[in-house]
Formats: C-alpha cells, structure tokens, sequence
C-alpha cells in the first residue's frame, strides 16, 4: 500500500484533453511531437482553425471552425493556443481560464503586451498560462529562470532571440546571399512571420525580451518602453566594414540591472568572430545568463521551426499533467525595479555621404571615415538619440563589439550646492 501511494506520487496523474487554436507551422509539429512521444497523457480533440479552404493533412472530422467548440466543452481541460493574431488569441486565453481550462502558448506578441493581465486572469481562476514556446523556440529558458535561478542574483540576460534574422545573417554572410534571397529563405523554411517585418525590424525578439524580463528580473514592462533597432538597414558597407575587422553581425537582445534599474534593448552588432554567439548560426537561438556568483552560463538550441517549437509547447502540456505554474516569484517579491533608457551605448553608424548627422550628434565622438558616397561615424551615443535615427530610412546603426551600455547620471544635485 505504501508503496502503491509513493508510486502515484511520481507518476502524472492527469489525462489531458486539448483544445487546439491554430493549425499552422507550430500547430502542426505539435501534433507530429505529440505522437512520436509516448508516455505523456495527452490528446487532441478538437482543433479550431479558420480557413475551411486549406488541404489539411488529418481527417476533417477533428477540425472546427467555431472556437465556442473548444472553450465551452467541459471535456477539453487544456487550450493550446497556436494562432498568429495576437488580440484574437488574448480573447481566446481570457476565456479558456474563465471557464477553469488551462492554457498553453507560444504567442510572445500576446504574452508580452498582456502579462500583467495575463498574471492577474490566473491568479484569480486558479489556472495555468505556460508558454516555454513564445521565448526562443526549443530552449528552456522560462522554467530555467523561473525554478533554477529563482532569486535575484542574475545581472544580465542577453543573446539571439529571433531565430529569422540569425538565418538571414548567416546565409548573408557565408553565403553571399541577398538580403532578399535570405528573407525569402526563413519565411519558405517556416521560421519568419507572417508579417516578416516583426522580425527583421526587431520586434519579435523584443516581445520574447520582454517576456524574459519578467522572469528574470520580476518587471512587468510593455514592449513599446523598449528600443528594438532592426537589421533591415545594414548596408554592403557595413558587411564589408564586419569582413574586414573579422566580425560577424548577429541581432541581439539584452537586458541589464545597474544601478537599481533595467535597462533594455534590441540592436545589431558586430560580434569579433571568435565570440561565443558568433558561432551561432542559421535559426539557433542562444542566451547567456550572468550572475553575481554563477557568471556566465549559455543555452543554445533552435529558437524557431515546427517542430523545435512544438517539442517546447508540449514540454509545457507536460508541465501541466503535474500542476505546474509560474509562481512569478520575483515579480510577486519584487522591489519593482524602474526601468530606464536614460543609458548610453558604443555605435557604428553608417549612412549616405551628405546626411544630417554630425559628431556633435554623439556623447564622445571617437572617430569617422569617408568613402566615396557613404561615411561612417562611431562614438557614444545616448539610446533615445539612436530611437531618433533608428526612423531615418538610410541610417544603418550598429553596436560596437564593446557596447559599453552606461546608465546616464542624473545630474548631482549636491554640486549644484557644492
Ligand atoms: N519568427 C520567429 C523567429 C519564430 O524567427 O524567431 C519563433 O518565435
């Protein structure tokens, strides 16, 4: 008997019913992940997608083209949210854990513009929203944050989160493809989305930059408080510039604490070859933890595709069978750092021969070169000043290798007395 109750103690005890939303590249890994791997007590039911037209690969009988099917059958415990319409998928979400269904998703849109709702919708129904998926594809960094490092030692959390561009970067530089050719390959490979400007421009990572923020450092913030620079601008003189001085571009995501405060940001930059996150090619993803006694530590895996993606969403539904939540420890103990984009940051800048920028434009100018129609400046810059040429179409802004991201200093007042 004693030993009946300790083998039920280790063995999951829930069967999961799913509803699922969406059917697409992800939705449809999960479905191939879910039936290679035996041993989790999990099904699909239904599956609600919305274009009746499009040859599916299972029998018609499984799909539903009324989310009511899902959200009001007692039977489905878990809703697998898998569309790419992030409003559409936040109703969907706040209804599933109205009517007591947990939920898993892979929408680092919806997550990031709604987690304080998102957090407060669960604490009231006593429900689960997971969503491993949404940060990096296949690694396990949310649980990671959350359980391992659950105290408020980490310093920094930075690397590729957008798997899209890292594939574009690689192809442009190893392959001398076109930037065009590259784009065209990430979208046909299922790694882009449907609006591939979220990913080239920096949106994408910066929505997966906020949602690590909030496990990381327990601050709640909205995307828009954090600057994304994208790579859609880099110019071939910045590919000749990198070849040159023996670097690679890479897209990355950073956030730090100093100073009592987060600091954020989404840019590219050059990374010397011979660097850790150079060596991260095609769609992997990579991020770097630091902390005060750990220092260093890297996950890398496949931050985006079908079924990298799938096996991290049904990591999640694994999760579940044993009850588990986020507890957002930090937030719910936190000091509720501020956080801040009063810093500056090491740039290079390039733009067209004859533009509006001058040195005095920088904090520290430390150098330029001309050629015979583009110039390129670098120095110290502050983040709202790059904000401002981020929108000037023929600026392209590159981080030095030794961004040297730097809170600025309120003025001191007592010198004002002194
Ligand atoms: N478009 C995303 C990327 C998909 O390229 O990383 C995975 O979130």
């Amino acid at each position: 008997m004693a030993q009946e109750e300790n083998k039920n103690q280790h063995t999951p005890h829930k069967k999961l019913k799913l509803g699922v939303f969406g059917f697409g590249c992800v939705g449809q890994g999960l479905y191939h992940v879910l039936n290679e791997t035996h041993g989790i007590k999990a099904e699909i039911k239904k599956i609600c997608v919305k274009n009746r037209d499009k040859k599916r690969i299972l029998d018609s009988a499984i799909f539903t083209y009324d989310k009511n099917d899902i959200l009001t059958d007692n039977e489905i415990n878990v809703i697998v949210e898998l569309i790419d319409d992030a409003n559409a998928a936040f109703e969907i979400v706040k209804t599933a854990l109205q009517n007591g269904k947990h939920v898993v998703t892979a929408n680092k849109r919806m997550i990031a513009e709604h987690l304080p709702e998102i957090y407060a919708l669960q604490q009231k129904h006593n429900r689960s929203v997971l969503y491993e998926g949404s940060v990096c594809g296949s690694i396990p960094i949310l649980r990671n944050l959350e359980e391992y490092y659950d105290n408020d030692l980490i310093t920094s959390i930075e690397g590729i989160f957008n798997g899209s561009t890292n594939y574009i970067l690689t192809k442009i530089f190893e392959e001398r493809k076109s930037y065009t050719e590259a784009l065209k390959g990430a979208q046909d490979l299922g790694f882009a989305e449907s609006d591939p400007s979220l990913d080239v421009k920096g949106f994408d990572p910066k929505f997966k930059l906020t949602i690590a923020i909030a496990h990381t450092f327990g601050v709640f913030l909205k995307p828009e408080q954090v600057i994304n620079i994208g790579i859609q601008k880099i110019a071939a003189t910045d590919l000749k510039y990198a070849r040159e001085n023996n670097y690679a571009i890479k897209l990355v995501a950073r956030a730090y604490k100093k100073n009592g405060k987060v600091f954020a940001l989404v840019a590219p930059q050059f990374i010397p070859t011979d660097h850790m996150l150079a060596s991260v090619r095609n769609e992997y993803n990579a991020v770097l933890v630091e902390g005060a006694f750990a220092e260093k530590q890297v996950f890398i895996g496949k931050g985006a595709g079908s079924y990298p993606t799938g096996s991290a969403v049904l990591s999640d539904i694994s999760a579940l069978t044993y009850d588990y939540r986020y507890e957002y420890k930090k937030y719910a103990q936190g000091e509720g750092l501020p956080f801040s984009n009063e810093a500056t940051v090491d740039v290079v800048v390039s733009f067209p021969k004859g533009s509006l920028l001058s040195p005095k434009d920088f904090e520290t100018f430390k150098g330029g070169y001309q050629g015979n129609d583009y110039q390129f400046m670098t120095g110290t810059v502050k983040l709202e000043k790059l904000k401002i040429w981020n929108e000037w179409d023929d600026v392209s802004i590159i981080l030095a290798p030794e961004l040297n991201l730097n809170p600025v200093e309120e003025t001191k007042k007592e010198l004002l007395f002194a």
